[in-house]
This record gives structure tokens, sequence and C-alpha cells, in this order.
């Protein structure tokens, strides 16, 4: 039935494998680059401003001049959304896609980028998801890791927007971020590598936020951390956020998150979770300062994004001292994870309109 309402499908995808799953082992994804079929590829030029005639192709290597802007001058956005299995040949959800697409375009601006339209991003999205349907794990195994990008693939010499973009989508299939899986997380605060500052472009999803802190998270890993968190900039007090991911804590039944204030991506899941916490009776979720003393003093520590969904946080270490936190059962963190999956997954009523069925 569900299969009348789907967007045409290039004529090159091969529709033979529909839902064959391929060689891989289901039980064991995390979040690896597993190989996919396809990949969906859209231009536009400078001049245009326009993308279109966007379409299906192999997935592969692409050709880029060696002088593009990307590689160059970092000209460069991301996305990341999932689409999870609904059970037995229901299709596929996708969650908020529209959000993601907006996030582009606010990114876009910022980086003096041409962006597809809304609908064109989320078209791309279904389009890229049915023709690599065979790898969208089983439900309850994870989900197709849905990677939009946004270049400047024209050649540039002086510093200036290079004069074509390319917009790409590819999908992977996959488990837990973390390699606890969704077992509670340890972070270490970082008080001397900056993720971002005042009036730079940490608010936006930028590919030249991401490498910078590598050197912080290798540190890190290589002390037995599972991921970094960074002070801001200015005071070295404020938390911002981890390497990959929002961040919340719990007090006396009061949540509090970081304010997007220009330094801190906008997450969805982030935006989902400060919405159903306050659907769940924290009346006060704040988007406020939060500083290194509202941390540690914390009940309860976790974080949010995409990739690693909502992740209990067990420990936090700050100059050479470890703070633990509650985790396991009746935590709002496990009982936020439930409520947010089961609606992505489409196991719950979603009374918000945040899916999209494929
Ligand atoms: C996501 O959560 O989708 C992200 O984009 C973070 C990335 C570093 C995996």
């Amino acid at each position: 039935r569900w299969r009348s309402s789907l967007p045409q499908l290039d004529s090159t995808v091969d529709r033979s494998d529909e839902d064959s799953g391929g060689d891989i082992d289901w039980d064991n994804l995390g979040f690896g680059l597993t190989p996919t079929d396809y990949m969906y590829v859209m231009r536009c030029s400078l001049e245009d401003g326009v993308f279109s005639r966007g379409q299906l192709s192999r997935y592969g290597n692409i050709e880029l001049s060696p002088s593009s802007g990307v590689i160059n001058y970092g000209q460069g956005l991301f996305e990341g959304l999932k689409a999870y299995r609904k059970s037995d040949r229901q299709g596929y959800m996708l969650f908020r896609p529209e959000e993601n697409a907006r996030r582009m375009q606010h990114g876009a601006e910022r980086m003096c980028m041409p962006s597809p339209s809304v609908e064109q991003f989320v078209h791309a999205v279904k389009q890229t998801v049915l023709a690599n349907r065979r790898w969208v794990p089983p439900q309850g195994k994870g989900a197709l890791y849905i990677r939009p990008l946004l270049i400047g693939s024209g050649p540039i010499l002086g510093l200036a927007p290079a004069p074509e973009y390319t917009f790409l989508i590819y999908a992977a299939p996959v488990g837990t971020y973390f390699k606890e899986g969704l077992a509670p997380i340890n972070l270490v605060v970082e008080d001397a590598i900056h993720r971002a500052m005042p009036g730079g472009t940490g608010g936006v999803k930028t590919i030249t936020n991401y490498a910078p802190v590598l050197k912080a998270q290798m540190d890190a890993k290589s002390k037995g951390f599972t991921d970094v968190l960074y002070l801001d900039a200015v005071h070295k007090r404020y938390l911002e956020e981890a390497s990959s991911c929002n961040l919340f804590i719990v007090k006396d039944g009061v949540v509090a998150t970081p304010a997007t204030v220009g330094t801190i991506l906008p997450g969805i899941t982030r935006k989902s979770v400060i919405e159903l916490a306050r659907d769940r009776g924290y009346q006060q979720v704040e988007e406020r300062l939060v500083s290194i003393d509202d941390l540690i003093s914390g009940d309860e520590v976790f974080c949010t994004g995409t990739a690693v969904v909502i992740a209990p946080v067990s420990t936090v270490s700050y100059q050479g001292q470890r703070y633990e936190f509650r985790t396991g059962q009746d935590t709002l963190s496990q009982t936020l994870h439930t409520t947010l999956t089961s609606i992505q997954m489409g196991l719950a009523e979603d009374k918000k309109g945040w899916t999209v069925a494929i």
C-alpha cells in the first residue's frame, strides 16, 4: 500500500534487490562507513543561484578541481539525518527532514553559498533512501544515516565564493555512535582548545567546525575518555557542546542546556528533546549559559545529536577531578530516549507531525 505514495525513482536505479539487506552484520554496525549503492547529486552555478536537474548516480568517487573552493578554503556544509525501517514492509521514516533543509539554507547564507529549496532537499533525501533501501537496517538494529553535503565545487584561486556548487547526498547503515553502545559515556572538559568563538561559525554546520577539534578528541580518547566537552572561548567557563553533540544537565528537576547564541550548533535532536522534556512536565527547560559549576553540581548529564541520539553521561573530568552523575533506570535521559526513538521508528504515535513516511 505504501508503495503507491513513493516518489518516482530515477530510471537508473536497480530495484531488483529491494529489501534484501546485503551481506552485513546488522548486530555490529557501530558508526563505520559501509558504502551503499547510490548517491544523489545536484549542481548550481553561483551566477544562476538555483539548483536543478538533481539525479541519482552510483555511489563512488567524485571529481573535483584541485582549486575547488571546498578543498582550498573550506567552503562546505554538511547535514545528518536518519531513516528508520518501519515494521514489516511498511516503509521508512524520516525525522524532521525539513529542519535539516532549513539549517542547511541558514548555513549556506553564512558561507556565501546558494542552497537547495526545502522541497528539493527533502525530495533528494527520499530518493537516496529509496535507492538504498536494502541498506536500511532491520527495525531495532539501527538506521540508515543520510549525509547531505553542500560544497563549493567550482575552481577559485583568490579567496572568494566558488563559481559552482554541488549538493550531494550519500547514506550508510549505522548503529550506535560511541563504542560504549547504549552504555553511559565518560567526558573530559577541554580548557585549551575551543570549538567556536563569537562571530565565528559554531552555530552553523560547516565542515570547518570539525577537523579543528580532532586534536582534543584524539588526546581525550588516548586517555580513555569517550569525547570532549568544550568551553566558551571568552570566559573559559561556560559549556558549549561536545565534539559531535549537544549537552543537557538536570538538577533538582530543572533541565538546562547551553543557549544557541551563535557558537553552538542548533541540534534538531536538541530542539526535539527540549519539547519532549517540557511535555513530560519539565516546564523549566532552560536555554541559558551553563557554567562548569552548574555541570559539576548537576544530578544528571546527557548528550543529544542525530548520530548520538541521547547518550547518558556517567562521568565528566575537569582539571583532574572526576564528577559522577546518575544513569540508568528512571533517569530523564532514558525516558526521553525511549520516547524519542519510539516516535522516530514509528512505534509511538507522532502527535507532533515530526516524522515523514516514505
Ligand atoms: C550528526 O549527529 O548527525 C552529526 O552530524 C555529527 C557528526 C560528527 C557525526
